[in-house]
Parts: C-alpha cells; sequence; structure tokens
C-alpha cells in the first residue's frame, strides 16, 4: 500500500511538473536545465509541487498509476532462415520490412527470384549476380521477396518520403552517390536507382526527414559536408560544407587507416525546425536553410559515441503541450560507445599481427535539453551493462528499448565479442536509480550488421548480424539469417484484458496540422475509457542501420475529450514537430498499448 501511494504521489508531482515546466518552449531565457540542480535529468520528481490547476487532463499523462506486471518479455523465431542479412532496415506503411545488405562482398544465401534472374553487378567487375542482396519481409505473415538492387548501398542512409515510399541514400563504390526509391504502391517493385544524384560521398551517413518532407543528409567517410535532398529523383545536388565534421573526425593513422569516431552522426529535428547534430564527443545545433551553426553545445564526456564506437541515442518522447503550441521537454539521451581508441586497439589494419584488444563498451548515458540557452549534459543512469552497436527504440508506451549489440569492442569486421543478449527497457521519467529492466534475454548474437524495428503489433522484430566480411557460418559469431520477433513486458497475456482495440472505421488516419482528430477505441474488459487514463502515441517508423535509428521520432498529442470511448485529440502544429508522412498511432490505456494503425499527416 505505501508504495503504491509513494507511485501515485510521484505520478502526481510529476504529471504536475510537466504541466508547468517551462522548459523548452522553444528555447525561451526562461527555459533552464531541470530545476533543483539534481544530477536528475528529465522531469524532477522531488521538487515541491507548484500550485498549479492540476490540468492532468487536456496532455497525455495519467491520472491514475499506470498498471504493473513483472512479465519480462518473450522471444520467438519468426523465420527460421530468411537468406539475406540486414544490415539496414525500414519498415514501410504498407507493412513490408525492406532491408538489405551490401552488393559487392560476395554471396548471400539466396537467390535473387525468380531462378535464372541474374543481372549485372556493377560493384562485382560487371560479372552477373544471381543472389539477392534485398529483400521486402511482411511483419504479418513472415513471408518475404527478394528485391533487385544495383548501385552498392553498403552502409547507406535512408528516410521515408511524404508519400510512403522509401529512399535509400549513397552506400560506395557505384552507389557512393545514389538515390533509390522503393515504392509503396507496388509490392512488386525492384529498387528504382539514380546514380550519381547526390553532391556528395555519402558512405556511412545519416537522413534526417526535415519539416517540409525534403531529408538532410550529414556527413560520410571523408565527406565534411551536409546536402537536402528532397523527395524526388529529380534534384540539383548542391552541397554545402560543414567543417565541424572534419573537427570531430579523428584523424586516420596513416592512409586508409580511419578511426573516425563520428560516422553515422546523430541527427535530430528540434521543435523550432533547426537540426541536433552529435558526432563523435561534440554537438551542435545548425540551421540546415542557412547553414548557421545556432549553438555549440558542451562536449559530451566519458567516451566517442559515434561509428566505429557505435553507441546510441534518441529524442525522448515530445509530449505537446495542453494547448498544442509547444512540446513540453524536448530532450536527447546518449547510451554507451567506448574509448576513443578502441577501434585502433581491435580493428586488423590497427593491430596488423599483434593481439587483439576488446575493450569494454561503456555503460555511461547522458542527456541534454538541447533548445535551452545554456544546455547542459546531465548524467543519466548508468546502464546495468556495456553496450555497442544495440539499437534504442521507442515503444508504444512512451519508453524505449535498447536492444542488440555487443559488450566489448567496436563496430566492424570481427571487432566485437560478448553479444549483449539482453534488451533493457528505458523509462527516462521514473525516479533515477530504477529507470533501466533487463528484459528476458535472446540465446542469438546480434552484434555488426544487425538491425531491429518496432512493429504495430507492438512486437519488436529484430534481423542480421553478420560481423564477417563475407556470409560465414562455420564461425563463433556466425552470418544470422533467424528472424526474431521480442514480445516486450506490454504484452503480458495478463494484461490482455486491458489492451485498447482501435475502431479503424471511426477512426480518422488522414491528419492535417493543428487539427482535431477523432480515434475510435475501447478495452476488452468493456470498461470505458476516460480522459487521465488513455495515452496516444504516434511513432515516425526509423531507417535503422549500425546501432542508430534515422529519422526515429514519438509525438503524444494533446488529448482533449474521450466520450463514448472516442478520443478527441489534436494533430501536432507542424512539420517541426511531426514531419509530413506515415506514423503508426499506437492507443495505451494505463501503460497497456493495443496494435497500432498506420495515420498520415500532413
Ligand atoms: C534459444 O531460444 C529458443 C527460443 O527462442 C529456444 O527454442 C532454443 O532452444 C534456445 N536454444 C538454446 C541453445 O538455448
Ligand atoms: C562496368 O560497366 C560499366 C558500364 O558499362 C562501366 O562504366 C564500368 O567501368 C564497368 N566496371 C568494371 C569494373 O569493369
Ligand atoms: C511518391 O513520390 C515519388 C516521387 O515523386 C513518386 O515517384 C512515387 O510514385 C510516389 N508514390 C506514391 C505511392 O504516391
Ligand atoms: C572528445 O573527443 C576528443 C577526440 O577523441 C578527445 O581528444 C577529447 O579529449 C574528448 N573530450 C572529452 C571531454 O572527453
Ligand atoms: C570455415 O570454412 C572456410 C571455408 O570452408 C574455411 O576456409 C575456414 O578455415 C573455416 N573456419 C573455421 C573456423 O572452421
Amino acid at each position: 500500500m505505501a508504495s503504491l501511494l509513494t507511485t501515485l504521489f510521484l505520478l502526481q508531482l510529476f504529471a504536475i511538473s510537466a504541466f508547468t515546466s517551462p522548459y523548452d518552449r522553444g528555447g525561451s531565457p526562461a527555459a533552464g536545465p531541470v530545476p533543483g540542480g539534481a544530477a536528475a535529468p528529465g522531469p524532477d520528481v522531488t521538487a515541491a509541487p507548484s500550485p498549479a490547476d492540476g490540468d492532468t487532463h487536456g496532455a497525455s499523462d495519467y491520472a491514475k498509476p499506470e498498471i504493473e506486471t513483472n512479465y519480462k518479455g518473450a522471444w520467438a523465431i519468426d523465420n527460421p532462415n530468411v537468406g539475406v542479412c540486414a544490415m539496414h532496415l525500414q519498415l514501410m506503411p504498407n507493412d513490408q520490412v525492406i532491408w538489405y545488405d551490401a552488393t559487392s562482398l560476395g554471396p548471400s544465401a539466396r537467390k535473387l527470384e525468380p531462378e535464372g534472374n541474374c543481372p549485372i553487378n556493377p560493384d562485382a567487375n560487371n560479372k552477373s549476380d544471381c543472389w539477392a542482396h534485398a529483400l521486402a519481409y511482411d511483419w504479418k505473415t513472415s513471408k518475404s521477396r527478394t528485391i533487385k538492387l544495383w548501385g552498392e548501398p553498403w552502409c547507406s542512409s535512408g528516410n521515408l518520403w511524404p508519400n510512403g515510399s522509401m529512399v535509400a541514400t549513397g552506400g560506395t563504390l557505384s552507389g557512393v552517390k545514389a538515390v533509390r526509391m522503393m515504392p509503396m504502391d507496388d509490392f512488386k517493385a525492384d529498387f528504382i536507382e539514380k546514380r550519381d544524384a547526390l553532391g556528395d560521398f555519402r558512405w556511412y551517413s545519416s537522413n534526417q526527414i526535415l519539416e517540409d518532407g525534403t531529408a538532410i543528409i550529414v556527413g560520410g567517410r571523408e565527406a565534411f559536408s551536409y546536402e537536402i535532398v528532397p523527395p524526388s529523383l529529380e534534384f540539383q545536388p548542391k552541397k554545402v560544407d560543414l567543417p565541424f565534421l572534419k573537427e570531430t573526425c579523428t584523424p586516420a593513422k596513416e592512409t586508409n587507416m580511419f578511426i573516425e569516431n563520428n560516422l553515422y552522426p546523430f541527427l535530430f529535428l528540434l521543435t523550432d525546425g533547426n537540426v541536433f547534430l552529435f558526432a563523435n564527443n561534440r554537438s551542435i545545433t545548425l540551421n540546415p536553410t542557412s547553414g548557421k551553426i545556432i549553438q555549440e553545445h558542451p562536449v559530451c564526456p566519458g567516451g566517442s559515441r559515434n561509428y566505429p564506437p557505435s553507441g546510441n541515442s534518441a529524442i525522448l518522447p515530445l509530449k505537446m503541450s495542453s494547448d498544442n503550441t509547444g512540446a513540453l521537454n524536448v530532450e536527447i539521451v546518449i547510451c554507451g560507445g567506448n574509448k576513443p581508441d578502441a577501434f585502433e586497439k581491435v580493428d586488423v589494419k590497427h593491430v596488423k599481427d599483434k593481439e587483439k584488444e576488446f575493450v569494454p563498451a561503456l555503460k555511461d548515458c547522458h542527456r541534454i535539453h538541447p533548445m535551452d540557452k545554456d544546455a547542459q549534459w546531465e548524467d543519466e543512469q548508468d546502464m546495468p551493462s556495456s553496450r555497442i552497436m544495440g539499437d534504442l527504440l521507442h515503444l508504444p508506451t512512451g519508453d524505449l528499448i535498447m536492444i542488440s549489440g555487443a559488450q566489448k569492442g567496436t563496430s566492424g569486421w570481427e571487432n566485437a565479442i560478448e553479444p549483449n543478449f539482453t534488451p533493457l527497457l528505458y523509462q527516462p521519467f521514473k525516479p533515477m536509480g530504477s529507470r533501466f529492466t533487463e528484459m528476458n534475454p535472446t540465446n542469438i548474437s546480434r552484434m555488426y550488421h544487425s538491425s531491429s524495428a518496432l512493429l504495430p503489433d507492438t512486437k519488436v522484430l529484430v534481423a542480421g548480424s553478420n560481423p564477417h566480411q563475407f556470409y560465414t557460418f562455420n564461425a563463433t559469431f556466425p552470418t544470422e539469417l533467424r528472424v526474431e520477433k521480442f514480445s516486450p513486458h506490454y504484452l503480458d497475456s495478463k494484461l490482455d484484458i486491458h489492451r485498447p482495440v482501435v475502431d479503424e472505421k471511426g477512426t480518422e488516419k488522414v491528419l492535417k496540422y493543428g487539427k482535431q482528430f477523432k480515434i475510435a477505441a475501447s478495452i476488452q474488459s468493456k470498461k470505458p475509457l476516460v480522459l487521465g487514463e488513455v495515452k496516444v502515441t504516434m511513432l515516425y517508423p526509423p531507417f535503422t542501420t549500425h546501432g542508430f535509428s534515422q529519422n526515429q521520432r514519438m509525438i503524444v498529442p494533446t488529448l482533449t475529450d474521450v466520450a463514448d470511448n472516442v478520443i478527441t485529440a489534436l494533430a501536432p502544429p507542424s512539420g517541426k514537430f511531426a514531419p509530413p508522412g506515415y506514423y503508426i498511432l499506437f492507443v495505451n490505456y494505463l501503460g497497456v498499448p493495443g496494435t497500432g494503425i498506420w495515420v498520415h499527416i500532413d
């Protein structure tokens, strides 16, 4: 009883502090780090309650404690051998999960279909190549088809266009400046490719979709620049130099002996339209239109966070204010990675015939409110185990999950050991000390060149892992062709009675910025839904590769009314909050999410 009361008390304080804090509303001078000065980032649960109007409605927090479960989740094989490793992965709004591997690194384990389909491979001496390097995996049926893909997309980037089609940008060799499109409305399509379309070489770059549906593409190996690419295959390339990328690049020891530590930079669209860019251990806020650096943030202590030390990062859920004019909290978290010299100590190019040293990965996490005037990194709780190359994914509940990766070494072939089998539930607004919960482990190693995605059915799809140059099965960490699904804690069958079901017929799926929309939903227990007990979340589905989920974004829209099992919500006010495109919309009842549906916003 006492602990229930404490939880209730803390929840109430959290709700009040969340709704009265001025911080992050456009970085106003009044905004500042969390009051109280404690090292606890996020809403300060220890602060005295302010004389607020107690308006816990209007937005998305619960007025009651969440329904608890001790269930730690379950793993299941979804497909025993899919034949193509998932180096890059994107869930599309047509429920196809697109993934692909490199095309210049030899055969996969599956022939391109139909039999005898052996196109010329420009990155394998123009010989014909009968192997598939790309797949469309239907997450509902676990069936897949092969896709033809030409110019090498190895270590490329990507995003969705506002119309739901997918775009893959860059790679290496013949694909280093390519743009490839996978249409959403054609279930038989191959990638439609345009070579030499980009303004610079984009090998290990990151994308972020902007408020108008264009995408900024940042960095890449020896590409100290960015460019903005419209949702089209026809455009004039224009690169903009960005010396910050050179400054944050740990220089090569000798020709071709790269260290870098700043590839696949972490990129997030802020709610004023600017972009937060994190590379190695430094970060800036960049105006993507003018190219101006608006703010340089303090150095993040502790080590290197980008490729090859490959830590992970996410922008925390953007919870809209009750008047729908701003997000109550714009905050970024960074976890894991490794020491700046971890790659030199393990990679064969540097180590040569000396013994490899697998440096233990970092456990520390840090958080920043980048729109604050004097934004500071605040120490987050340490993770219970070290992690590199993991994926940090949003869950429908507003929590996050850290999944896959390794505990020692770095990205790169043969560069890591000690897989991290244990997914970690991350609840960023719980009191410090109780933010991480270990879930049930898998027994399949998912390290370099693995990826994952949250699905509309609220499970997490996990695929890939190939820490070798070629497909290799007789090794300690073999090329992994099994597809798994992880059912997180909230899929405890004991919670099914509380699980919301969205009635698609009574739900508006075409949302307009700032306008009201209605969601019809009910819970299996037949208990009517009321304001304060429901929370709606909207996920922008990311492009995941090398431990970073590009474009990932979770919006928590304001709710204005719940009556007769119809929720009235406000669509976010603009593309600065929610770039145009498709989102998975979930309804949660006191922490129990139901299957999501696809909605479109513009
Ligand atoms: C690994 O886990 C699966 C369940 O996902 C189980 O069926 C299998 O027996 C386990 N294998 C080993 C070697 O523990
Ligand atoms: C492959 O063919 C293309 C087009 O014919 C040509 O431009 C390219 O140089 C060839 N590449 C190799 C490695 O022969
Ligand atoms: C999406 O936009 C692209 C580029 O304009 C176009 O080629 C494609 O056909 C569009 N797809 C859909 C489904 O509208
Ligand atoms: C940031 O990274 C650079 C390059 O690895 C390193 O020299 C510097 O000491 C780091 N700074 C801090 C505060 O960790
Ligand atoms: C794995 O197989 C390859 C090719 O058959 C062979 O060259 C290699 O020595 C094998 N490695 C191990 C660890 O058995």
